[in-house]
């Protein structure tokens, strides 16, 4: 604390990330990133990029909004590039949520999202899911000046169908909903192909997870040009190049590469059901996933209990010391070797 702190600095509690170890050797199964390296395509694009190096940027990542649009059959205008999908999320809270009526989001969902509300002074109201750690749409039928899901959700890997987005989307159109669809790929359905249907409807992806690319920051939201606008100006007024031209190289070079992604994406959709049986019959109950984790409760041992005793073995998984969520284990889909061997660790420990 110091005299020189801001107000806003007093009141602020941030995200805390999983651990990134510099250690060798170990198993990071914590942050959801891909056990996957990005397509060699990647390296390419980014080392004959370095020919660039001395200048600035594109301010709008024209590029790479076009690549985007092409892929999800929207125009370049809607879309909006950032530093990650938290950078393009945190812009969202300044730019479309902040308003007299509180936003709503689950309570069990991304922590990032209070944070966010306590950074740019938004309101916010928790709402339950339910006994089985799903969102039900009916429970958002209350005053609220915006609705935020991530979809699939996380730490829970739950999927809502397009048809339950819509149903959301469409009952609520003085509401803005933001969908962050930061693991979609992986099995859930995306609300992109709604967009151009419904003017209150924000979609969030990222580059991290799928594409394996959570060193490089790069996420983007796809809305109709309003909502897009009030991105750009947000983003115009805090960072003019968010995006460096390496990061533009690589996002577009990834993008391109469907081979890679799909025949990455199905290896580890393919371990995922290996892991949600093999930690069945260890006894553990598994949270229907359609996400790279499961989220998932053993039947006699405590999550902190595993976490700690696996961290000692040289694996890592997350935690949360959290009111409904605190038995449980969130553990990221590694390559089959890495769930082979967290299985077998996992074995001696109940
Ligand atoms: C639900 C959700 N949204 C967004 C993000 C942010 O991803 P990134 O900033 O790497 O794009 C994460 C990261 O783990 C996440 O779990």
């Amino acid at each position: 604390m110091s005299r020189f702190w801001s107000s806003v600095v007093h009141n602020l509690s941030p995200y805390v990330p999983g651990e990134q170890p510099k250690l060798d050797g170990i198993i990071k199964l914590n942050t959801n990133e891909n056990p996957y390296p990005p397509s060699p395509r990647v390296l390419a694009a980014i080392v004959s990029a370095t020919d660039h190096l001395r200048l600035y940027p594109d301010p709008h990542a024209s590029l790479l909004c076009e690549t985007i649009a092409a892929r999800y059959g929207v125009a370049p205008e809607e879309v909006f590039v950032g530093n990650g999908s938290d950078e393009v999320l945190a812009h969202t809270f300044q730019a479309l949520l902040k308003h007299d009526e509180p936003l709503l989001f689950p309570d069990i969902t991304y922590s990032f999202y209070p944070v966010y509300c306590r950074l740019y002074g938004v309101r916010y109201e928790e709402v339950p899911v339910d006994a089985a750690m799903r969102v039900q749409i009916a429970d958002y039928r209350r005053t609220s000046s915006a609705i935020l899901l991530a979809n699939p959700n996380a730490p829970t890997g739950i999927g809502l169908a397009r048809e339950a987005i819509e149903a959301l989307v469409a009952e609520h159109p003085d509401q803005l909903v933001v969908i962050d669809e930061a693991y979609v790929d992986f099995g859930a359905e995306s609300a992109v192909p709604l967009v151009a249907r419904y003017d209150n409807l924000l979609i969030v992806q990222t580059l991290s997870k799928s594409r394996a690319l959570a060193g490089l920051r790069v996420g983007f939201a796809i809305g109709q040009r309003p909502l897009i606008e009030a991105l750009e100006r947000v983003k115009g007024s805090f960072n003019s190049y968010p995006l460096d031209c390496l990061a533009i190289a690589g996002a577009v070079a990834a993008l391109k590469d469907d081979a890679w992604f799909e025949d990455t994406r199905e290896r580890i959709i393919a371990s995922r059901e290996s892991l949600v049986h093999a930690l069945s019959e260890l006894g553990f109950a598994v949270l229907p996933s359609v996400a790279n984790f499961v989220f998932a409760r053993h039947r006699d041992r405590g999550g902190a209990f595993l976490a700690a005793k696996l961290r000692e073995r040289g694996v890592l998984v997350r935690h949360f010391q959290k009111p409904r969520i605190k038995d449980f284990l969130r553990i990221t889909i590694g390559t089959e070797d890495q769930c082979k061997r967290l299985i077998a660790l996992t074995r001696g420990l109940i």
